[in-house]
This record gives structure tokens, sequence and C-alpha cells, in this order.
């Protein structure tokens, strides 16, 4: 028997184009393995998005091939789960009850549903405002509610679309360091799409470099820091010359003609 991991995510000469528009993506290759963290970065309107949804099944694709754990992206449903930028909570549902909602839509036992619930608030460090109501919280205690249920479906592979963007400096930094603590835990693969380069680099072990018009692999960037990354990781010359070599080869994409 083959000592092969199937990869988290393969991705094979992908091309997407809506109806009869232009290819949005075109010839997308990449292969993840299980336990990576890989973020996407690349100009606005490079198909970032459009590539998550791809993966996630919620849009087909062109051309090519997508397997995730070796299923389709529709069969692979189950083990995907995508945080969206903006967390669309229910204003009407307290923070235990949005967590808990996908879990009693699948009509999951109560008690259960409340064990598993009191767990994932442990988990993002929300047990204290389980009785608030979303409007009562920040954005970044949203966000982590949004993080709590989707991790409710105990994905293999999550998909985070720019979750942190609308977040202060310094609750972005804090968040990035709570979503690192939870991948060790999980062991989730991760794909990450955002438009900061240090913070690509710092939660990544991997950076795709999109370009756009049609949106292709411009880049696949290893990011060789320590695997523990302490927040002193930011302050470090490796980590300075990452931060570097990626804002150059991304104004690079910028500059990129249209073919
Ligand atoms: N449903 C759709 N129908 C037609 N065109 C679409 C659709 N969704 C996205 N597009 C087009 O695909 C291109 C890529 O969009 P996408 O949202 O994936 O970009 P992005 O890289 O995520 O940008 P941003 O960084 O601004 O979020 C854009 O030109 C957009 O107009
Ligand atoms: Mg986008």
């Amino acid at each position: 028997m083959s000592s092969t991991r199937v990869p988290a995510v393969a991705l094979d000469r992908v091309s997407k184009r809506f109806g009869q528009g232009a290819p949005v993506l075109e010839n997308i290759s990449a292969t993840i393995s299980p336990g990576e963290f890989v973020s996407v970065i690349g100009p606005s309107g490079c198909g970032k998005s459009t590539l998550l949804r791809l993966v996630s099944g919620l849009s087909p694709i062109s051309s090519g091939q997508i397997l995730v754990d070796g299923m389709t992206p529709i069969n692979a449903r189950e083990i995907v789960s995508f945080i969206f930028q903006d967390p669309t909570l229910l204003p009407w549902r307290t923070v235990q009850a949005n967590v808990g909602l996908g879990l009693e839509l699948e009509g999951a036992a109560r008690d259960s549903r409340h064990a598993a619930v009191d767990g994932l608030l442990q988990l993002v460090g929300l047990t204290h405002v389980k009785d608030a109501y979303p409007r009562q919280l920040s954005g970044g205690m949203k966000m982590r509610v949004s993080i709590a249920r989707a991790l409710a479906a105990s994905p293999r592979v999550l998909l985070l679309d720019e979750p942190f963007a609308a977040l202060d400096e310094i609750t972005r930094d804090r968040m990035n360091e709570e979503l690192l603590r939870l991948h060790r835990q999980q062991a989730w693969t991760v794909l990450f799409v955002t438009h900061s380069v240090a913070e690509a680099v710092f939660l990544s072990n991997r950076v795709l470099i999109l370009a756009p018009n049609p949106g292709r692999m411009q880049h696949d960037i290893p990011i060789d820091l320590p695997v523990d990354r302490t927040p002193e990781v930011r302050n470090s010359e490796a980590f300075d010359t990452l931060v570097s070599h990626i804002s150059r080869s991304l104004r690079e994409t910028h500059a990129v003609p249209t073919p």
C-alpha cells in the first residue's frame, strides 16, 4: 500500500468563468497537504473568493479538477467549513444558540448539543458571554462566534475569506494568535484569504500569490518560520525579510499587464 497521503485539497488546472464572460481563474494548480495553513493573497478582483467558493462546492468549476480529501467539492461538503468575512449571526439568537444552530438543524440531542456548544465556547474563549446577543458583542467576538459555529460541524478543511479585515490591528493580531492555537489543537487544513501580507506570513506555512485578469498562480512561497509562532516571531528579521519579499512579489502582480 502506498504511504502517500491523500492531499487535503488538490487543484489541478482549475479554470472558472461566469457564463460567457472572460475567465476569472485560469489553470490554477496547487496541492495542499493535510494540516497545512495556506494563505491566498492577490489584488482585488483576482478571484480569491471565487477560488474558495469553488473549493467549498458553492460554485462549479468550468474546467480542471478539484479534489478535497479525494472527493469532489460537493461530496466533501461535510468536512469543509466556510467562514465568510461577515459573520452573519442570527440577531435574535444568543451566542450559544447561534453556535448550536447547525447541530440543532442536524437533530442532535439536546444534552449532547449543549455539551458540544459549551466545549466550543470554551475553545474560542466566549463562555462568559454565552447568553449575550450578537448586538452586544464586539467585531472580534462575533467572528469568534462564527468560528465556533463553523467548528461545530467538526470540519477537516477550513476556508476563511478575510475574516479579520474589519478588526483593529491589535485585535487582529490577537485573533491571529488564537486561530493558530486552534489550528495546532484541531489539526485542520486551512485556506485563508487576506490582503495583509504580515498576517499571511505570521499564520501560514505557505503563501500563494495570485495575479489578476485572469486570476492565475504567480508564486507559491514557503514560509520558513518556526512552527511554534509566538507573537515574538513578528519581531524577527526572518519575518521582515519574508514580508518584504512577498510585498515585492505582490507589487509585481499589480503591474502584470493583462494578456
Ligand atoms: N457570481 C458572479 N458572476 C459574475 N462574475 C463574478 C461573480 N462572482 C465574482 N465574479 C467576478 O470574478 C472576479 C473575481 O471576484 P472575486 O470576488 O473572486 O475576487 P477577490 O479576489 O475575492 O477580490 P477582493 O479582494 O476584492 O475580495 C471579479 O471580476 C468579479 O466581478
Ligand atoms: Mg474576495
